[in-house]
């Protein structure tokens, strides 16, 4: 990936870039990532807003995963910067990415054959609130994915775009500031993918708060 979308000049007045009472929350700076000789990814420069969605387009091995993968901090940057909310997370290991406010979906699935639905999202809003407060997130959860009449089948049992919609659903539990969304719409049915793109939509979504941020990818 070696697009740079956002406005030429990003980064240069450092008064408007990521910090936490401005508009912008995420900005990357020349974002590298080298694997031996493959450029996966090269001089990304992006910005987003708050409350803001972008999607990431391109075809297989453009580099999208990399992006995010170096955003939530799985992977370090060959080279360039990440500011998130006002701190620069370059190089920061996933827990306290996690803990500044970044959830992310990766697209490799990682839900738990065996466990319910419901389990899933408790489990996930259980790592920052205690159990009758996760308990309460999980049921809204389920309400507004649609998935209250699943919340006890075994999300091993399930069709592929429930299965993600359960992955989308334990990212919302982390009340993360910015959500990515690694391919959250891959291998769905159409009318799958409608469903998918009403619940992320600012207008529509009925799961983030106005505030918080979404980066997906799609390689369609
Ligand atoms: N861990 C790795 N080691 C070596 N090369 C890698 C690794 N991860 C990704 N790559 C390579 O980096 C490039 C970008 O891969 P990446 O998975 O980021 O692309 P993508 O846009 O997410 O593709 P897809 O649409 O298939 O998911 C590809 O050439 C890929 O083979
Ligand atoms: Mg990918």
């Amino acid at each position: 990936m070696s697009d740079a979308s956002a406005p030429s000049g990003a980064f240069q007045n450092r008064a408007a870039s990521a910090g936490p009472t401005s508009k912008t929350l995420l900005e990357t700076r020349g974002l590298s990532k080298n694997f031996g000789g493959i450029k996966a990814v090269t001089g990304v420069d992006f910005r987003l807003g708050r409350g803001e969605l972008r999607c990431l387009i391109g075809p297989n091995g453009a580099g999208k995963s990399t992006f995010f993968k170096m955003l939530s901090g799985q992977l370090p940057p060959t080279a360039g910067t990440i500011l998130f909310d006002g701190s620069d997370i370059t190089g920061e290991p996933p827990h306290r990415i996690a803990r500044l406010g970044i959830g992310i979906k990766n697209q490799v699935p990682s839900v738990w054959d065996g466990l319910s639905v419901y389990e899933h999202f408790f489990i996930a809003a259980h790592r920052r609130l205690g159990a009758r407060r996760a308990a309460a997130v999980a049921d809204e959860l389920l309400t507004k994915l649609g998935l209250a009449t699943l919340a006890r089948r075994d999300v091993g049992a399930l069709a592929h775009g429930e299965r993600q919609w359960v992955e989308i659903g334990m990212t919302m539990a982390q009340d993360a500031k910015l959500i990515l969304l690694d391919e959250p719409t891959a291998g769905m049915a159409t009318d799958e993918v409608e469903r998918t793109v009403a619940l992320l939509r600012p207008s529509t979504s009925a799961l983030a708060s106005s505030s918080s941020s979404t980066i997906c990818s799609s390689s369609a």
